[in-house]
């Protein structure tokens, strides 16, 4: 099977209601990065990090995936897809999709503040001070932090280089690791971006660039993806 990766970002979710960072009214106007969402932050103040999490991790629960995750989700009829997102919502998840690949972590998840791979599935609930981990640590959001390193850039980069069709959704493509993903496509694949703007960082030259929102650009995409896929 031809293999297709799509690398998102918070783009693709804002139509299901969860803000983007950087867009105007983004996350990061209401917060400081570097005050909710860093390890020197945790380090700093747990409650203030605790319920920055709380409050996105309800707001996802909340949240719906929309017609762009659920036509990514379609992909895997004909396609071996893997999707690898910078978001830490579980929408792709929830609208079919069966290969993602979380480079910032997941909401739903907690860890042991001491061992990174004591995961504990906590689905909507809140992380409380005081709440440990089996290793007695305490529990926080399983999520990648600035600071942090990120576990999966690797494997993520060698799907990408394995990739034949390239698709990026709703990302500014400005912080790295995750950025420098669309370095490692082969140079004659398709490679399309959905995107209202262009991340100015990239030259898109040989990119076809759908300049529309994700819950327009990506079903349009995918259908003509599969057409030519039937021949
Ligand atoms: N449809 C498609 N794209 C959209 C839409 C939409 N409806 N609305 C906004 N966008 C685009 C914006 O034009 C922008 O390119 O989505 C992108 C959002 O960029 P950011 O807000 O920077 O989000 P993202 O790229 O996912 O941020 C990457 O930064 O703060 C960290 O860890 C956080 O994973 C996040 C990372």
């Amino acid at each position: 099977m031809i293999k297709v990766v799509v690398l998102t970002g918070a783009g693709i979710s804002a139509e299901s209601g969860l803000s983007t960072f950087r867009d105007s009214g983004g996350l990061w106007e209401g917060y400081n990065i570097e005050d909710v969402a860093s390890i020197d932050a945790w380090y700093r103040n747990r409650e203030v990090v605790l319920d920055f999490y709380n409050k996105r991790r309800e707001q996802a629960l909340k949240a719906k995936p929309n017609e762009a995750h659920y036509s990514i989700a379609k992909l895997e009829e004909k396609f071996d897809v893997t999707v690898i997102t910078q978001n830490v919502d579980d929408l792709h998840e929830r609208s079919g999709s069966t290969e993602v690949m979380h480079l910032h972590g997941i909401l739903r998840q907690a860890r042991s503040e001491k061992d990174e791979s004591l995961i504990i599935d906590i689905g909507g609930e809140p992380i409380k001070l005081g709440d440990k981990a089996p290793d007695g640590a305490q529990l926080r959001p399983n999520i990648v932090w600035f600071g942090e390193p990120v576990p999966m850039i690797e494997a993520a980069a060698q799907k990408v280089a394995e990739a034949e069709i390239f698709i990026v959704v709703g990302t500014s493509l400005v912080v790295y690791p995750a950025a420098g993903l669309v370095d490692f496509t082969k140079p004659e694949i398709s490679k399309y971006i959905v995107d209202p703007s262009t991340p100015e960082l990239y030259s898109f030259n040989n990119w076809i660039h759908i300049k529309e929102k994700a819950v327009k650009g990506v079903p349009s995409l995918t259908k003509k993806i599969l057409e030519n896929q039937n021949g």
